[in-house]
């Protein structure tokens, strides 16, 4: 920008003052302050224009994973009108960067190969990694200066040896796929859509590498990757990887408008997950299970692709009696299907969800199966 008048120079000079220098009011006293220099778009490693977030190979966390306190707002103001969408997104993004992180510093190159899989394992986990760390720069600078931008929890996953590990991540990567095709529906800015489109290439190619050198399966995912529209419903299922109370209590409520919704998966008799298979419905949360009103056809909606099926399911006698279902036998076994309860046909909103969603993997179909039989064994 030309500055042509002195007064104006001054005016400039005061203005990105104010933005940068965060007022200390906004910054609770048990901060450091280290994080809000981050707060400053343009401080550290840019996304894009470092080769940090692609060829680190540390085992420290990189930039700015490394820096856990959220960042406070340095402008008071109105939220800008997608920064919640953004905030939901940086809060899935801190774990699904510790997923990897912890991966990191669990295992080594020579564990992978161990295994079984390619010399470059490691050296791949640690790129996607890296890829992370951008996503949550790119997050961080996305919501404006009138929002807290959310800090880092603590986060346990459920594996013990390197097979597990790549399996959760096949799980953890296609779930992002089908996460982001529901949230790009809601931000109003169109930049924000494309920039969350670009986000779901990215957990694609991340996806499409453990099909090719994990798994040594095919690659691609049919025609098309499934669409989910309620975003905040896949969001709130991972909430079960994050220690209670962990989370910086400044930050915002994760997901947001949380619903809270019963937990859904298949029985643990379940021989297979592909489609035509009959399977028995299974509330993993002994504290939060569903409620039948006698009177209402509930549905077992099937998304899969750019469709979706759903099928009555008779609840009636739940849980004297458990409630059966077969997954639609017209879905090819590609990708994923996602799976909820509903109150209504082809669950149109998200109120009419009232369990779920499942993600079902269907590729490689027979580690979904695995999976199932890890979590109930
Ligand atoms: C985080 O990483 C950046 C960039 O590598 C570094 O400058 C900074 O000192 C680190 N901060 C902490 C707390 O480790
Ligand atoms: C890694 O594996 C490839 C192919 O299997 C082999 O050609 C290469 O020498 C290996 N590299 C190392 C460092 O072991």
């Amino acid at each position: 920008m030309a500055v042509k008048s002195p007064l104006l120079a001054w005016a400039v000079t005061l203005l990105c003052a104010h933005v940068r220098a965060a007022p200390a009011s906004l910054v609770p006293p048990h901060y450091s302050g280290e994080a809000q220099r981050l707060a400053d778009p343009t401080y550290g490693p840019i996304p894009g224009q470092s080769d940090l977030y692609n060829y680190y190979w540390g085992t420290d966390r990189p930039f700015p994973g490394n820096i856990s306190d959220p960042i406070f707002p340095t402008q008071k103001g109105p939220p800008g009108v997608d920064d919640w969408v953004w905030q939901n997104l940086l809060s899935a993004e801190w774990l699904i960067f510790e997923f990897y992180q912890q991966g990191i510093e669990a295992f080594t190159p020579q564990d992978f190969v161990k295994a079984g899989m390619p010399n470059t394992t490691y050296r791949r986990l640690m790129e996607i990694r890296n890829n992370e760390a951008g996503h949550l720069r790119i997050f961080q600078n996305q919501i404006s200066p009138t929002s807290i931008k959310p800090g880092r929890c603590q986060y346990r996953f459920p594996f013990t040896e390197p097979v597990g590990y790549m399996a959760l991540m096949t799980v953890l990567e296609i779930s992002s796929m089908a996460f982001l095709t529901g949230l790009v529906q809601l931000p109003k800015l169109d930049f924000n859509k494309g920039a969350m489109l670009a986000i779901a290439e990215v957990e694609t190619r991340h996806e499409v590498w453990a099909l090719l050198d994990i798994w040594k399966a095919d690659p691609f995912g049919g025609p098309s990757d499934t669409i989910f529209p309620f975003a905040g419903e896949i969001l709130d299922s991972t909430n079960a990887f994050i220690v209670p109370g962990s989370c910086p209590h400044e930050n915002p409520e994760f997901p947001h408008n949380r619903q809270r919704l019963p937990a859904l998966s298949a029985g643990k008799d379940t021989v297979s997950l592909t489609p035509g298979s009959r399977i028995s419905l299974h509330f993993d949360d002994p504290r939060n299970q569903p409620y039948f009103n006698k009177r209402i056809q509930y549905y077992a909606v099937f998304f899969h692709a750019t469709a979706s099926i759903s099928v009555p399911v008779n609840t009636r006698h739940w849980p004297r009696e458990e409630i059966w279902v077969t997954i639609p036998r017209n879905f090819e076994t590609k990708g994923v299907i996602v799976a909820c309860v509903a109150d209504r046909q082809g669950a149109p909103t998200k109120e009419s969800v009232i369990a779920g969603p499942a993600v079902i993997l269907e590729q490689p179909a027979t580690l979904a199966t695995a999976l199932l039989r890890g979590k109930s064994g």
